[in-house]
């Protein structure tokens, strides 16, 4: 008899955003009159640039045609994607990463998920709390965590990194060596960043103990203060305990879109096995690589044009977020992140938990926002806002927030 992977039964009904989205349409049914406000996901809201547009536009002309028309794409992604994210993410910035350490795909979300897959089920996953939660749900689907226990709001055998107000949002090293850290800077959900020197105490933590860094650098691109490392690789020694992922969804608004990457270092290896060949079976079995129209798209993007387009797109997002960020401060609100990054993080007023400041926020401002429990335990009494709203949006959002 068939049997179903019973995995999928420890985890919460729905992912989290499928759920915020559900309470919002029920409230936008019976509420057809009021004008909401999402500052929930975090989806961009911005067209694409301009560069980006005329490279879709000349690939899809390619596609017209006999004799540049492409099929299926090569396993690894477009060498000509692969080459200039070599060069422009990380070689002039000192990292030394080949095109051929580079696997394109359809995003962050899909390589982050998937990445466990390589590994044995029997490794122990370290995330911090609060957590993107497709890092610990991927990990429950495979089996590699215990049942779901309600009294720690936490999955058996997985090691959470509390990170709070205390430790500046930041995780320390833990004291039980896991094997598979999980670790996303600029940080979501709490906007915050880690230190090129902390992060290399991790690096060396990884090094010392035989552990794997999968490292989310999602948001690399919202960096605005010198000091915090764009990419691990700054780190010394990251290339032998390090994987990254990387995403054109953030930084370049190819949230409908879809293109992200993976960097596997050609010598990392988990006790003796190296992984590029095992993730290059896999993204070879498994997967057809993203559209070449679309490939082509990011690639406009490592231009001088390009940067200077989606550079002017990311500044408008910030101005978003020092709206925010200023508005709730001035308001009262304890709030950080939205400097280096598009998350503002609040701490609820009146000790309200986090699902309750969701339903206040939507019955009396029509504000969206992220519950920070949703990410995690340490999340409780916090709340995300993003700043990928329109401005105008994110304007007035803020203004009713301040007059309810
Ligand atoms: C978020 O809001 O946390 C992100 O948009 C989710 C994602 O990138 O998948």
């Amino acid at each position: 008899m068939a049997k179903a992977n019973l995995n999928y039964l420890k985890l919460p009904g729905s992912y989290l955003f499928s759920r915020i989205a559900q309470k919002v349409s029920e409230f936008a049914e019976s509420h057809p009159d009021k004008k909401i406000i999402r500052l929930g996901i975090g989806d961009v809201t911005q067209p694409l640039t301009p560069v980006v547009i005329d490279a879709l536009h000349n690939a899809v002309d390619e596609m017209a045609e006999k004799a540049t028309f492409k099929g299926y794409a090569p396993d690894l992604g477009y060498e000509f994607l692969r080459k200039s994210i070599s060069d422009w993410d990380y070689k002039r910035r000192g990292c030394l990463i080949e095109p051929d350490e580079i696997f394109i795909s359809d995003g962050a979300k899909s390589d982050c998920g998937n990445i466990q897959e390589i590994f044995s089920t029997d490794n122990v996953i370290a995330v911090c709390d609060p957590v993107y939660p497709v890092y610990v749900d991927s990990n429950v689907m495979a089996g590699r965590t215990g049942d779901y226990d309600e009294s720690k709001d936490g999955y058996n055998g997985v090691i959470y990194m509390p990170c709070t107000a205390e430790n500046g949002f930041a995780p320390e090293l833990p004291e039980k060596v896991p094997d598979l850290i999980y670790l996303c800077f600029p940080n979501n959900p709490t906007g915050e960043v880690m230190k090129k020197d902390r992060l290399q105490e991790w690096v060396d933590y990884a090094n010392r103990n035989g552990s794997i860094i999968l490292y989310d650098s999602a948001y690399e691109a919202f960096i605005s203060e010198e000091d915090v490392p764009h990419s691990i690789y700054e780190c010394d020694g990251a290339r032998d305990c390090a994987i990254e992922f990387r995403s054109f969804s953030k930084t370049a608004g190819f949230t409908g879109l879809r293109l992200g990457y993976t960097v596997i270092p050609k010598n990392l290896k988990a006790d003796g096995v190296e992984l590029w060949p095992l993730w290059a079976r896999r993204h070879g079995t498994k997967y057809n690589g993203a559209p070449y129209i679309v490939q082509r798209a990011g690639e406009a993007v490592y231009t001088e044009e390009g940067q200077k387009q989606v550079k002017d797109q990311i500044a408008y997002y910030m101005k978003n977020a020092k709206y925010i960020y200023d508005g709730l401060k001035d308001a009262g609100y304890e709030v950080s992140g939205g400097v280096n990054a598009p998350y503002i993080w609040l701490r609820t007023p009146d000790n309200m938990t986090s699902w309750e400041f969701f339903d206040y926020l939507l019955t009396k401002a029509n504000v969206v926002g992220t519950p920070g429990s949703g990410f995690g335990p340490h999340g409780e009494h916090y709340f995300r806002l993003t700043a990928f709203g329109t401005l105008e949006d994110t304007i007035e959002a803020i203004n009713r927030i301040r007059n309810i």
